[in-house]
């Protein structure tokens, strides 16, 4: 019987600790691939070896050959450049586009069936690169954003409210960066919004903070981005896929008409299962709240508009 098997495009942080948190949640193998020599074969080793701590039976390996990926469940392409202080996520669209494409096409060569999770940054945009690298269905080709973003909202309500995080829900939906929708009546602490808990200042400053979660890493690490939080929202993406959870889970996808938007890559709610997307979910917005997440697509728009593929 096949065995279920996660392949890692990139062996850096995110990809290594994403490995990491795969292996300990033991439902699949896992392969770490990536470009330099022993890199993913000694990081793979090494969170090997403490299998017999933490109590794993499933196996990581680290490659440098794609063949070694062949018949992935799900693919996730960490690999790309990293934003440093002061850069913008739109920054590296053109390094990364070179890279999410060539990437795409190695893992879908040995992979056809598979999911592909895309983390390189600006996110959205290379959703739409590995999209149309992969030919995939839509349904195949997620992005980490608002689960990642959510998170980070999600805690510093969590710090103002006094409240456990584990009883904040919120949506963070767009663009992942600047243009990031955040509707704080779709946040709330035990099911209330927090727009009846918290004062419209201090909503605007989470928020704010939340919108710069990213660049707020970057500029206390000074050398990389975020990986632990980037880390686990991959690694509940893929459960949510390879477990067939059908968890709601807002992700980079492609539109082809809901919310008003087509041809274009958005964070948005997606029901997550065998095979990827199995429903773009569309909660009720008002008109003010659409053409606020119509704005966020249009700056997508405008970087998927400048590749070629
Ligand atoms: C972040 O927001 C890496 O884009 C990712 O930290």
């Amino acid at each position: 019987m096949k065995k279920t098997k996660i392949s890692i495009i990139g062996a850096g942080n995110v990809g290594a600790g994403l490995g990491q948190r795969l292996i300990e949640k033991d439902f699949a193998d896992i392969v770490l691939v990536d470009i330099v020599e022993g890199l993913p074969q000694g990081k793979a080793l090494d969170i090997l070896e403490s299998g017999p701590i933490v109590g794993f039976s499933h196996c990581i390996s680290g490659s440098n050959n794609y063949a070694d990926t062949a018949d992935s469940d799900v693919v996730v392409i960490t690999s790309g450049a990293a934003r440093k202080p002061g850069m913008t996520r739109e920054d590296l669209l053109k390094i990364n586009t070179g890279i999410v494409s060539s990437v795409t096409k190695e893992a879908v060569k040995y992979s056809p069936d598979c999911v592909i999770i895309v983390v390189a940054n600006p996110v959205d945009a290379m959703t739409w690169v590995a999209y149309k690298t992969s030919c995939f269905p839509r349904s195949r080709v997620i992005g980490l954003s608002g689960v990642l973003d959510g998170a980070r909202f999600a805690t510093f309500i969590a710090q103002a409210t006094n409240a456990p995080v584990t009883d904040v829900s919120c949506y963070v939906l767009g663009e992942h960066g600047a243009g990031m929708v955040i509707f704080p009546r779709l946040a709330k602490v035990n099911g209330i919004p927090i727009t009846e808990i918290l004062p419209k200042e201090t909503i605007d400053t989470l928020t704010q903070r939340a919108i710069n979660g990213g660049a707020e890493i970057v500029g206390l690490l000074k050398t990389s981005s975020a990986f632990y939080a980037p880390s686990a929202a991959v690694a509940r993406m893929a459960e949510a896929i390879i477990k067939n959870t059908q968890e709601v889970l807002p992700c980079a996808a492609v539109l082809s008409g809901e919310y008003n938007l087509k041809d274009v890559v958005i964070g948005v709610p997606l029901k997550l299962g065998q095979g990827g997307v199995q429903e773009v979910i569309s909660i009720e917005l008002t008109p003010d709240e659409l053409s606020t997440l119509a704005a966020s697509a249009e700056a997508v728009k405008k970087q998927i508009d400048t590749i070629t593929i």
